[in-house]
């Protein structure tokens, strides 16, 4: 029987003024999604989901057997049945694009296996599909990053998305405090953000964007992390629901970060840092979570590449 096994990495989306515009590819965490194809059934299973965060994917689901799905509909597939195995190692509902990044290996692997090459925007879609099935709201940021890997900037172009990927050498410290969130946890945080936004301030914001990726693409990565810092719309209103928000950035500024920022929807915070900042940031970071009397996961990360077939048969 024929088979493919794919990983895809942990992403951060937003980095300060990008909201649902610009991510980035972290091999902080990854998952890993077997699939096989079932010529005598229809539809798409999943077998199992295992490792260290099985527990914790959502009740609504598993993205992977959605973002699948839309793609067999998207290529008018309809005579095949896939079997998904689904081992997670990025923790889900964390703002680490866990969600995102099981739709993308899932849509990769179903391409390997039925031997087609869909454009980029079409894996996309029927990844960002699996997305929005888990967070109610379709945004595709966290998902272009695990396909593509590097730092990426998503927009609906004349009604079609369009992606575009960036190498960039940059180091991350990503914090991932172990607490509870509501369940559908970046639907409710999209629903704090301000509905209107007064037009300086959107200027502000997208200006900082635009120079954010010079920025990232020039390797200049002290203005990169101020950037990163200079949202002023949608973390000042996510702020106050990230547990030891003000803590942990005061932490990792004086440990020698260059910037930090909620990652995705949060809880997690993600700090920009020179390579020989990073340990030091990290251990900041860890304490200023202990200090705050929570237990939190710290991971020193490289920017990732794109969803890989690690193996097949
Ligand atoms: N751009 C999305 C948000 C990412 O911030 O709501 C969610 O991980």
């Amino acid at each position: 029987m024929e088979w493919v096994r794919v990983a895809a990495f942990s992403s951060s989306a937003n980095l300060g003024p990008g909201f649902d515009a610009l991510a980035v590819a972290l091999d902080a965490f990854y998952d890993i999604v077997e699939a096989r194809i079932e010529y005598d059934a229809r539809g798409v299973i999943v077998d199992r989901v295992e490792g260290v965060y099985a527990r914790e994917v959502p009740a609504k689901g598993n993205t992977a057997a959605a973002a699948a799905w839309r793609l067999l509909q998207l290529l008018r597939i309809k005579d095949v049945g896939v079997v998904l195995r689904v081992r997670k190692g990025i923790p889900p509902g964390k703002g680490l694009g866990s969600s995102g990044a099981s739709a993308a290996a899932a849509v990769v692997a179903v391409s390997r296996l039925l031997r087609v090459n869909p454009p980029t925007e079409l894996l996309l879609e029927a990844a960002g599909y699996g997305e929005q099935m888990a967070s109610g709201t379709p945004h595709y940021d966290n998902v272009a990053a695990s396909l593509l890997g590097g730092l990426v900037i998503v927009a609906e172009v004349e009604g079609r998305l369009a992606a575009s990927n960036i190498k960039v050498d940059a180091t991350f410290v990503v914090g991932v405090p172990m607490v509870e969130m509501p369940e559908g946890k970046t639907g409710v945080m999209r629903k704090v953000l301000p509905p209107r936004v007064e037009l300086g301030r959107a200027v502000a914001n997208w200006q900082r964007l635009a120079l954010l990726v010079a920025s990232m693409i020039r390797g200049d990565y002290q203005l990169a992390g101020k950037l990163m810092m200079g949202d002023e719309i949608v973390e000042p209103a996510r702020a106050p629901y990230i547990p030891c928000y003000r803590e942990v950035r005061s932490a990792a500024l004086e440990a020698g970060a260059f910037g930090v920022a909620i990652s995705g929807a949060g809880p997690s915070m993600i700090a920009l840092v020179s390579p020989g900042a990073a340990r030091e940031v990290a251990s900041a970071i860890n304490q200023a979570y202990s200090e705050c009397g929570l237990e939190a996961i710290v991971r020193v990360a490289r920017v990732a590449g794109p969803t890989t077939i690690v193996a097949s048969k």
